[in-house]
């Protein structure tokens, strides 16, 4: 598979590598059995029969039915070890979107008006056959091995409630790791870093009510349109003035609807954002903001208004010590320090965050495009597609992560 890229020489010839590129034509049979069948969050039913039933083929322990339509597996090593046995957990999120798939493909989605538009049927084929693979090479690693297929990343949010349900205990979790296949980055690249990889998300629904009237008589009126204009403009500060320029933050305001007509007076407007920041100590910071922005111009022009502020998924931070495992494996993987991306920063967000808050960990990007066969449409595109090669290195890259990270040696 390397060995198609142009400009990275040479194929090692691993036994571990080889055997997972036989494995190729499966990953990529799962992947398209599952891309037929997309489902939303916390409905992936037919997601979930697949890949419990791959898992009782195996023989691989799991559970089912977890915060919905979630699965934890466990496979055990076998290999003689004098330390403390660990878990590694893998997560795969395996939900897919609203979108009305515009590929023309032999697998294109069988469901109308929804598509796996993001990667995840490719995240669960990975997680499937890095589970498959090590069932059997049991004595490659010592301790266990945890995946985590969680439904629902796409919100409104698996991981909490699959946290909550305790699967990071018994046994319990030491690390985690879970990858994003990444059309912004090409195919024989991996995006890794320590720290920061992605921004918490944090919405807000604000509806503000003024007094309508007629549209030439404005002294008659509390304009709701003059009123949300104003908070827009005023939302921006909150990032400029407020915020350190160290610290990456966005507010968008990406819906503003008011009015009717040119010559009334809008009642009320209806404003709904979004904000994204890396720094974890600004928790709870734009919340307060948000509102109190908003709060003292609806005060200066006498409407009133009701915000719905939630702060969805926390930042993504990887942990210093499992990230430098993932890059040490990634480079072996992609066999040039170059394939590696540090800057590989988004202020997209990703729910996996609350796996890492609670435990130490890296999720990374594993490069998917490939321009040259079309395939480099972003994500949630209605023709986002990948290059399935990417498929046998996501399992190349766990399993090294496994054996690596449960190594008999100390
Ligand atoms: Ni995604």
């Amino acid at each position: 598979m390397i060995s198609v890229l142009p400009g990275i020489p040479a194929v090692d010839c691993s036994q571990i590598r080889l055997e997972i590129q036989a494995s190729q034509p499966r990953l990529m049979e799962w992947r398209r059995h599952l891309h037929q069948r997309p489902e939303l969050g916390f409905r992936e039913q037919l997601t979930a029969e697949f890949i419990a039933q791959k898992l009782q083929e195996w023989g691989i322990e799991h559970e089912t039915g977890i915060a919905t339509t979630g699965i934890v597996a466990i496979v055990q090593g076998t290999a003689p070890t004098s330390q403390p046995k660990q878990v590694l957990a893998i997560r795969a999120d395996m939900d897919a979107l609203p979108i009305q798939e515009e590929n023309d493909v032999p697998y294109k989605s069988l469901h109308d008006g929804f598509m796996h538009a993001c990667g995840h049927d490719g995240h669960v084929s990975i997680a499937l056959g890095t589970a498959y693979y090590l069932s059997q090479h049991q004595d490659s690693f010592a301790g266990t091995v945890k995946f985590i297929f969680q439904p629902a990343e796409e919100g409104p949010g698996g991981a909490k409630p699959m946290l909550e349900a305790g699967v990071l205990q018994n046994p319990t979790v030491d690390a985690i790791i879970g990858l994003h296949l990444w059309n912004n980055l090409p195919l024989g690249t991996v995006g890794v870093r320590s720290g920061a990889l992605m921004a918490a998300v944090e919405t807000f629904y604000c509806k503000i009510q003024g007094k309508g009237g007629h549209g030439a008589m404005p002294h008659q009126t509390v304009d709701a349109i003059v009123v949300a204009a104003q908070i827009v403009t005023a939302l921006q500060a909150i990032v400029s003035r407020n915020v350190d320029p160290l610290n990456a933050a966005v507010v968008t305001v990406g819906k503003l609807h008011a009015g009717n007509a040119k010559n009334i007076i809008a009642d009320t407007a209806q404003m709904d954002g979004t904000v994204r920041y890396f720094n974890p100590a600004l928790e709870g910071f734009f919340g307060q903001r948000v509102e109190q922005v908003i709060s003292g111009i609806c005060q200066s022009y006498g409407a009133s208004y009701e915000l719905n502020y939630i702060p969805y998924y926390p930042p993504v931070i990887n942990d210093e010590s499992i990230a430098n495992l993932v890059r040490s494996v990634a480079e072996a993987v992609v066999e040039t320090p170059a394939g590696i991306v540090p800057e590989c920063q988004t202020m997209g967000g990703e729910d996996i965050s609350f796996f890492l808050q609670a435990v130490p960990g890296c999720y990374f990007f594993l490069g998917s495009a490939n321009p040259a066969k079309n395939l480099a449409y972003p994500h949630h595109h209605p023709r986002f597609d990948f290059d399935e090669t990417a498929l046998s290195m996501g399992v190349e890259i766990f399993v090294r992560c496994v054996e690596k990270f449960l190594s008999t040696a100390s």
